[in-house]
């Protein structure tokens, strides 16, 4: 292919219509292309604020956004790119937007807006935050129900809940299922065994710990499951009892505290796979994952702590010491007073919580002094991410 002469129209009509990408995420407010040129590599753009970029002719083809290459009411690509361009399209800019015209006769338009932000050199704009571990004195986020009900009260729950994996939402009704309704505004509810909503209070013939008054120690749910649910939501509708007040640790700040503290110990928890198993007359489920699971650049990927939903340890003999030593320092890193967030939920509170990154757990509570009433459900995160995406195209 040649270096062709650069094809310029300067802007000289509103009359035309700007490139529909079919995209619902707005782009249309970026700078307006003033260069566009062939070269070896492919398309060389320039825009109004000096930004250029080079795009490869196929990757261009590919992501033709007419009705043709990409379906006009899903949105999906229909266009498949197994062959290299052969023949390079000839290039105008109109209206300050990139109109191509292959060879074949098929024509391509572009918003300059759209290429704009997916050029190469530019990260990808998203709505939805990083996990950013809980710093010291970490205080969580509250929401009052009728804001969490509102679309910037939901944005607010919702990137508190995607940066710290965890929020508060107070003053909400006293009525059964509450829980469920504010969870479906979410997305669908993640069933288990224990079913799509459970209640949790001290019960005559407990299944699970939670069932019981017992305390129960900073823990993960259901790390015995392949997909640990993604999100808890807890919320209190009677919280008479003696005790039974609500703790918390983020896996994010206590995994990189006994990164300082003992890489070692690090490494063996989250390089040695050990079983989970939970077990009743109908049920009986079982993974095999280490306690703490990292990405290669050695953040956070998942929590699997549950002391009561271990199984029998199953690891070579020469192991077994070590792999107890780590998973003590790691037990006394999690509850210790500078990791572990504690209070009294309220009745009207929901606290919800990322349950494969934030430890959660309860001290044990007097049934006898008062009613303890709980009613809980699980979501996925990617309906929280997606519902942030849904609720940013407004701004
Ligand atoms: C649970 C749980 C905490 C509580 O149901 O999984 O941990 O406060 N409950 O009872
Ligand atoms: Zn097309
Ligand atoms: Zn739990």
């Amino acid at each position: 292919m040649n270096s062709a002469v650069q094809t310029t129209t300067i802007p000289t009509t509103n009359n035309a219509q700007a490139p529909d990408m079919g995209e619902l995420t707005p782009y249309q407010t970026g700078p307006a292309l003033t260069q566009a040129m062939l070269t070896q590599q492919g398309i060389a753009l320039e825009w109004q604020d000096g930004q250029q970029t080079t795009l490869p002719l196929l990757w261009l083809r590919d992501h033709c956004a007419c009705p043709a290459c990409r379906h006009p009411q899903t949105r999906e690509r229909l266009y498949l790119p197994l062959e290299a361009i052969s023949e390079p399209p000839t290039v105008a800019l109109l209206d300050g937007h990139l109109h191509l015209n292959w060879q074949d006769g098929h024509v391509s338009t572009f918003h300059s807006g759209w290429l704009y932000q997916r050029r190469p050199e530019a990260t990808l704009a998203s709505a939805v935050p990083n996990a950013k571990p809980w710093i010291d004195n970490f205080a969580p986020e509250r929401i009052n129900h009728s804001d969490f009900l509102t679309p910037q009260g939901e944005k607010a729950w919702l990137t508190a809940m995607l940066r710290d994996g965890l929020a508060l939402i107070t003053d909400g009704p006293l009525v059964e299922e509450e829980v469920s309704r504010l969870a479906e505004r979410i997305g669908p509810l993640r069933a288990t065994n224990f079913g799509a909503r459970f209640d949790v209070r001290s019960k005559p013939n407990p299944n699970n710990a939670a069932y019981t008054a017992v305390g129960l120690p900073l823990h993960v749910d259901l790390p015995n499951w392949q997909q640990p649910p993604d999100i808890q939501l807890l919320y209190c509708l009677q919280n008479e009892a003696s005790g039974g007040e609500s703790l918390f640790a983020d896996g994010a700040r206590v995994v990189e505290a006994l990164r300082q503290q003992d890489p070692k110990a690090l490494a063996i928890l989250s390089e040695t796979p050990i079983d989970f198993r939970f077990q009743d007359e109908s049920h009986d489920i079982s993974m095999r994952a280490p306690v703490v699971t990292l990405d290669s650049a050695g953040n956070l990927v998942e929590m699997r702590l549950n002391n009561w939903i271990r199984d029998a340890l199953h690891l070579p003999v020469e192991q077994m010491d070590a792999w107890y030593s780590a998973y003590a320092l790691l037990w006394k890193l999690f509850h210790s007073e500078a990791h572990q967030l504690e209070f009294t939920l309220h009745p009207g509170q929901m606290i919800a919580f990322d349950n494969r990154r934030v430890l959660h757990g309860r001290r044990e509570f007097d049934p006898n002094s008062g009613a303890r009433h709980l009613q809980g459900t699980y979501l996925d995160r990617d309906m929280l991410a997606s519902r942030l995406r849904v609720l940013a195209r407004n701004v």
